[in-house]
């Protein structure tokens, strides 16, 4: 992708409201029920887990965003300073740009420099495997970030309504499963916001992926995205059709557990808290992913980026306080989670507004 688009795409995200108009994650359509006798200190509350066999101090990713600017460079720079501290795991944007002109390596791999001991994933979009791109390139980007796995990106609906998008999306599930095969790290599939439904995980789980986020609907809209980026009156008239299409996060995330139970499974797309976080592992996630606060953060510092990081910790810690779960197999498994009643739904999303 052109340098000057990948500015224009951190522009966007950092200076116009590009979330979901209408459509909403459906965390407020949960709450927990608070326990006014915990039986726990705070100070003992746990919230340290595994990843994919890789420690991690909370069940925390900041999710795939950028590379191959200046800009991004300083902002991959502080984001793996927050993973590094916080001891939360951390994804490269695509690193397509990284393949082609070698001198952009180095705005992902700062990534590497900066969190030497961080869970650190890779980043490609899967449609590149109809395109050209194979094992080698996969076995690059991996090697550009020393990364921990790969994480392949789905976006059909953006490729489909930009002008000159890869829109050849056919034999993908074999090719990742050949990758899957071949790459000798794990190989992680996500969406970037309309969310992966339960066919879609079982037949990524059918070639043997290793985890899946499922990047639902209700946070960053990339379809926002591209309505702003475009001169294009047509495209711009079509994205707005589909402003509000995708399957919200906390709807994708059940039908992906009921499909494939024994996943390893990020939910991401609309997590704006440590709260929601919270909600999303009582729901069944491994991890909660959250990508637009922190590129805010850390437009701004690495400060600013390890403080959201903390500041995330922290609630979700005082939500696991608050219905008594010590650790975060506790929260997986707690009976405090309640699915609201329509009439209540409505007022809790007023309220978040
Ligand atoms: C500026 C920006 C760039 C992104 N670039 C990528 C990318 O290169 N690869 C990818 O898998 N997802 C990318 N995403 C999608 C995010 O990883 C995430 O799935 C999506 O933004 C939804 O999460 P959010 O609501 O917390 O922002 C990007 C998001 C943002 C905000």
């Amino acid at each position: 992708m052109h340098s000057q688009r990948k500015l224009e795409h951190l522009r966007v995200n950092l200076e116009e409201n590009v979330q979901f108009p209408n459509l909403t994650t459906g965390f407020e359509r949960y709450a927990f029920v608070h326990q006014a006798l915990p039986e726990l200190d705070l100070a003992t509350v746990d919230t340290a887990t595994t990843f994919l066999g890789h420690p991690l101090r909370v069940p925390l990713l900041i999710s795939s965003m950028t590379g191959g600017t200046e800009r991004a460079r300083l902002i991959n720079a502080n984001l793996a300073a927050a993973a590094q501290t916080a001891g939360i795991a951390m994804g490269l944007g695509s690193q397509r740009a990284g393949l082609e002109q070698p001198e952009v390596a180095a705005t992902f791999a700062v990534a590497r420099e900066r969190a030497p001991q961080a869970v650190i994933f890779a980043n490609l979009g899967a449609v590149q495997l109809n395109y050209g791109y194979g094992l080698d390139h996969a076995r690059r980007v991996v090697d550009m970030v020393r990364a921990d796995g790969l994480i392949l990106h789905l976006n059909p609906l953006q490729e489909a309504i930009q002008y000159g998008g890869n829109t050849n999306w056919s034999g993908l599930i074999a090719k990742i499963g050949d990758l899957v095969r071949d790459l000798g790290v794990p190989v992680i599939v996500k969406e970037v916001g309309w969310g992966l439904s339960g066919d879609v995980a079982r037949a990524l789980a059918g070639v043997g992926v290793a985890a899946l986020d499922l990047a639902g609907a209700g946070g960053t809209s990339w379809s926002e995205v591209e309505r702003r980026l475009t001169p294009d009156e047509d495209v711009r008239r079509i994205a707005r059709r589909f402003a509000d299409w995708g399957i919200p996060t906390t709807e994708s995330l059940r039908m992906v557990k009921e499909a494939t139970p024994d996943m390893p499974t990020v939910a991401s797309g609309g997590v704006r808290s440590g709260v929601d976080g919270a909600k999303a592992l009582a729901l069944g996630a491994n991890l909660f992913g959250l990508a637009a606060p922190f590129l805010k953060a850390a437009a701004v510092s690495a400060e600013a980026a390890i403080a959201t990081a903390e500041e995330i910790t922290r609630e979700l810690k005082i939500a696991m306080f608050l219905i008594g779960a010590g650790n975060i197999d506790a929260l997986q498994h707690t009976s405090h989670l309640r699915r609201l009643s329509p009439e209540e739904a409505i007022i809790m999303a007023r309220s978040a507004e």
